[in-house]
Parts: C-alpha cells; sequence; structure tokens
C-alpha cells in the first residue's frame, strides 16, 4: 500500500504569504487608485460647483444707454386693417466695443420692435423668412385663433412670407412674440428672435399710469447671456444644469451694462423675462418698494406694493417705480426663494445675482400723479363651474409622461367653457407652465391663496420642483378642430426636448382632428 503521507495538494510553505502579500499591495493599490479617483471627481466638482455661482453684482458700470426698442411702422389698409411688417434676418451686432456678433433678429440685427395695436382692431403681420433655415413666429399670450398663433405647424420656410391677421379682443398687456420651430425654440430666441407687442385699450389709454414709451413707459426683455473671448455666443449648456443654457451676464434689450435717464416722479417698467431657462428675482438694490401694476395678460384691479418680483422664463409684469430728484437705483436679480437644494439651486442658477439696469434720476424731475387706486376691471375665469378638470404631471422633459408629438392631440376642450388644470411638478427641477391662447386664473399655489403678484391675469406660471398649482381657464375664443394650440414648459430646452402639448378648442360635439401636415382631409366620423 503506498502510504505517502505527503499532502500532494498543499502549496509549498512561501506561497501563502506570498499570495497574501500579493492581494495587500493589489488593494493599496486599487485604494489608492480609488481614493486619487474620489479627491479628482469631488475636486473637480467642488470647483465646478464654485464656479457654477454668478454674480455680477457690483461690477456692471452701466455705461451703455439703454436701447429702446422702436415701435414698429404700421399702416393701415383699404379693409381697415393695420398691417405690419416683420422680417426675420441674420446679422451682426456690436454688443461690446470691439467686438460683432452674429445674430439674428426681426427688421434688425437683434430683437425686433415693438408692434402696438388697439383692442378691437384688425391686425395684419407680414413675416418675412429670410434666415437660412424655417422658423415660426409666435404671439405669446394673444388670444386669437390657432391657425394665427405661429406654433410648430405653423412653419415659415426661408423665403417665403405669412400673414397672419386677427381682432385684438383682450384687455391691455404687455405680451411678446417669438419662433416656435419644434425643436429650435431655444436657440432662435438666443440668436436675437424676440420683440414685444403691447396691446391698448380704452381702459388703459385714460389711466394715470406713465405711458410716454421709452420716457417714463419703457420695455425692459431681459435675458441672460454669455460672450467667448472673441465676442461670439456661448450658448453651451453646464455640466449639471438640467433647466438649460444659463449666461453669467445679463442683456437688456440688447443692451450690456444699461443705464436709463428718469425724468419723471413715477416711471412704468415693461419687463419680461426673455431668457431661455434662468428665472429672474428682481429687486432694487436699496430695496425700495415698487408697485406692480399688470401682470402676464394685464392691469391688475388694484397697484400692489412689493419689493421683490419673481419672473420665471416668458412670463411679464409691469411695475412703477418712484424718483426722487438726482437719484439713483439699480434694478438688481437676486437669489431665488423656491426652497430648491442647495446642489439645484447652485447649477440652476438659483443662487445668481445680476446687476440689471441703473436708473438715473434727473435733477428736476416732472410730477407725476398718484396711481390709481383701482386699475381695472378684471373679468378672469372663476372655476366655479369647470366643464372639465385635467391634470398635467411635469417630470423630466415630460408631461403626464408623455413627450410631444406634432401628430398626437393630448386634450380636447369645449369652446365656451371653463376648465380647471391641475398643474404638479413632481421633479428635482424647476419648470413652468405656458398655455396658448389664454390668460388664466390661478387658483391656488400648494394649496394656499395664490401671493399677489400671481393673482393677475397668466399666460405662464412658475414651478419650482414639488410644487402645485390649480388653474382656470376660459375658452372664449375661436374653435378648430384641425389646428392645434400649444401648452408646455417655457424653459426653451425643456420645450424643444418634448415637454410640450396640443390641445384643440372644439365646438360642442366636435371631434379633434389630426393636425395639419400628418392627416387626411377633415371627416367627422360619428356612425
Ligand atoms: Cu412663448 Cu408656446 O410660447
Ligand atoms: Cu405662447
Ligand atoms: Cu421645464
Amino acid at each position: 500500500m503506498n502510504r505517502d503521507t505527503t499532502p500532494a495538494v498543499s502549496p509549498p510553505a512561501q506561497a501563502r504569504p506570498n499570495r497574501h502579500r500579493l492581494v495587500k499591495r493589489v488593494l493599496i493599490i486599487a485604494g489608492s487608485a480609488a481614493l486619487t479617483l474620489i479627491l479628482l471627481v469631488s475636486g473637480s466638482i467642488w470647483w465646478l460647483y464654485s464656479k457654477a455661482d454668478v454674480s455680477t453684482v457690483g461690477k456692471v458700470h452701466f455705461e451703455n444707454r439703454l436701447k429702446v426698442p422702436p415701435l414698429a411702422d404700421s399702416r393701415i389698409d383699404d379693409q381697415g386693417r393695420r398691417v405690419f411688417g416683420l422680417k426675420m434676418q441674420t446679422g451682426r451686432t456690436s454688443f461690446k466695443a470691439g467686438q460683432e456678433t452674429d445674430t439674428w433678429g426681426f427688421n434688425g440685427s437683434y430683437l425686433g420692435p415693438t408692434l402696438r395695436a388697439k383692442r378691437g382692431e384688425k391686425v395684419v403681420v407680414n413675416v418675412d423668412n429670410a434666415l437660412p433655415e424655417p422658423s415660426t413666429v409666435h404671439w405669446h399670450g394673444m388670444r386669437l385663433p390657432a391657425r394665427m398663433d405661429g406654433g410648430p405647424h405653423q412653419m415659415i420656410a426661408p423665403g417665403t412670407t405669412w400673414s397672419p391677421q386677427w381682432t385684438i379682443d383682450q384687455p391691455a398687456a404687455s405680451l411678446w412674440y417669438h419662433p416656435h420651430p419644434h425643436g429650435e425654440t431655444e436657440q432662435h430666441v438666443q440668436r436675437g428672435l424676440a420683440g414685444m407687442f403691447i396691446v391698448d385699450d380704452d381702459n388703459s389709454q385714460q389711466a394715470a399710469l406713465p405711458k410716454d414709451y421709452g420716457r417714463n413707459d419703457i420695455p425692459l426683455i431681459v435675458q441672460d447671456t454669455e460672450f467667448t473671448g472673441n465676442g461670439s455666443f456661448d450658448h453651451s449648456k453646464g455640466t449639471f444644469a438640467s433647466s438649460g443654457f444659463l449666461g453669467n451676464e445679463i442683456l437688456v434689450n440688447g443692451t450690456t451694462a444699461p443705464y436709463q435717464s428718469v425724468n419723471d416722479e413715477l416711471v412704468r417698467l415693461r419687463l419680461l423675462n426673455g431668457s431661455t431657462a434662468r428665472t429672474l428675482n428682481f429687486g432694487f438694490d436699496d430695496g425700495r418698494t415698487f408697485s406692480l401694476v399688470a401682470t402676464d395678460g394685464g392691469l391688475l384691479n388694484a397697484p400692489a406694493p412689493m419689493e421683490g418680483l419673481q419672473l420665471s422664463p416668458g412670463e411679464r409684469a409691469e411695475v412703477v417705480v418712484r424718483m426722487k430728484p438726482g437719484e439713483q437705483t439699480v434694478l438688481r436679480t437676486y437669489p431665488l426663494d423656491i426652497g430648491l437644494n442647495s446642489w439645484t439651486q447652485r447649477f440652476n442658477g438659483g443662487a445668481d445675482t445680476f446687476d440689471v439696469l441703473q436708473l438715473r434720476a434727473a435733477p428736476t424731475l416732472n410730477p407725476s400723479p398718484d396711481l390709481p387706486a383701482v386699475l381695472a376691471h378684471l373679468d378672469l375665469p372663476t372655476g366655479n363651474n369647470p366643464a372639465h378638470t385635467r391634470t398635467f404631471d411635469l417630470q423630466g422633459t415630460r408631461i403626464n409622461g408623455q413627450s410631444m408629438d406634432m401628430n398626437r392631440i393630448d386634450e380636447t376642450v369645449t369652446r365656451g367653457t371653463e376648465e380647471i388644470w391641475k398643474i404638479a411638478n413632481t421633479d428635482g427641477s424647476p419648470h413652468n407652465f405656458h398655455v396658448h391662447d389664454v390668460q388664466f386664473k390661478i387658483l391656488d399655489v400648494d394649496g394656499n391663496a395664490p401671493p399677489p403678484h400671481l393673482r393677475g391675469p397668466k399666460d405662464t406660471v412658475f414651478l419650482p420642483p414639488q410644487s402645485a398649482v390649480r388653474i382656470a381657464l376660459r375658452f372664449t375664443g375661436t374653435s378648430d378642430p384641425d389646428h392645434p394650440y400649444m401648452f408646455h414648459c417655457h424653459l426653451l430646452f425643456h420645450e424643444d426636448s418634448g415637454m410640450m402639448g396640443q390641445f384643440i378648442v372644439a365646438d360642442p360635439g366636435e371631434d379633434a382632428q389630426q393636425p395639419a401636415g400628418g392627416r387626411n382631409n377633415h371627416q367627422h366620423n360619428h356612425s
């Protein structure tokens, strides 16, 4: 019997310690590599984090006189219509001495003229597209037939003219216009395509409010932007910015470092947040109180005093500021107070601050009458008898889990009815919500009565993360089963990424048809 007692499979005596040593060495190397990686990653995140905080407060010299967009020329044609012309064109703009930037504009190289018409007038706008690519022009805040709305279905091919016409039928308001080509809106607006559309009515023309355009009644198109060293736009998005492009400086009507001379005791500022992603929390550097007189859709019942006013992209407000002879004050933006965690706050611009515009009062000022106690008699939807209640969940770049489809009608509302829409941001990122064709009333914000700046007529409402609003809408415009209106997030990167849906206003019993372009003839299939 072979009783070899030598263990056949035992490793050599020294092998074990060797393997241990090897394992230890591998662990040490891996560990220090991991540590280095962690340090590198956290270091660069820290670097990005600290770099992500932008402030121009105290660094702006206000050396440029504010440009005021000219009032657009118009003529009355033989049918009594007021006819405007807008040409979308490429150009070069000098924002800073010695530098030129490639830009787009309407009737000029950057932004566009202010269109102005009165309630009851029939207007025609001949829009020429002289750009190298198709685009559209949308009348944001305007109540008008869906075919004239200028959304993504009303594309204007290069070299062609689109001539929408409609009757102005809404209270006086500061509206605006901008392109709306699906997937391209952010770029087209960033390059400079935006302008104001002021609607007047008898009430606004009689009201004791500053109304001398460009002197004591001043449109302010406020946008953030960024330039490279050679003066071209840099619209790249930050590493962790989920909202889209955030710039490091402010343009007002295309002016950098602007000042405006004031010759009257009261000055009215028509503020438009024309930024593509940035929410702006306005206030004055001396903390002065100003009076809010109008929101998106027009005048409030009464002026509302406040020290701060937050506007998300696309929102407007009219404020009246009282000046003392010889003084100066700076319109600024302050950090957002929207309960964002510090990460989201930082990377979505919530901690940023900007000097926006300096107001310089003359040594003697023309006296201004006090603001009227009553500005308008609002007739907003009540939400008391909604024909329908709908819910919209904002998450990522989707609404109710769906991404925009040009060939899908998401909602059909009945003309002449009121509805309640419940909108919830269930996301970690900020969003807002804009509805075409209507001015709505905000019923509540997170279950509470809306604050004063959200009590007037609105077409766009901001939704910080984990917030909800209920709005009442009244659809009394035209019906058209073939052409949809849009609802969407007005953070344009989100909108372009699919955070948009389509609704149709139909007469009772009428079907929503497939939108023009992807459909057969208009057919009712009731059988
Ligand atoms: Cu200002 Cu649908 O847009
Ligand atoms: Cu709009
Ligand atoms: Cu959004």
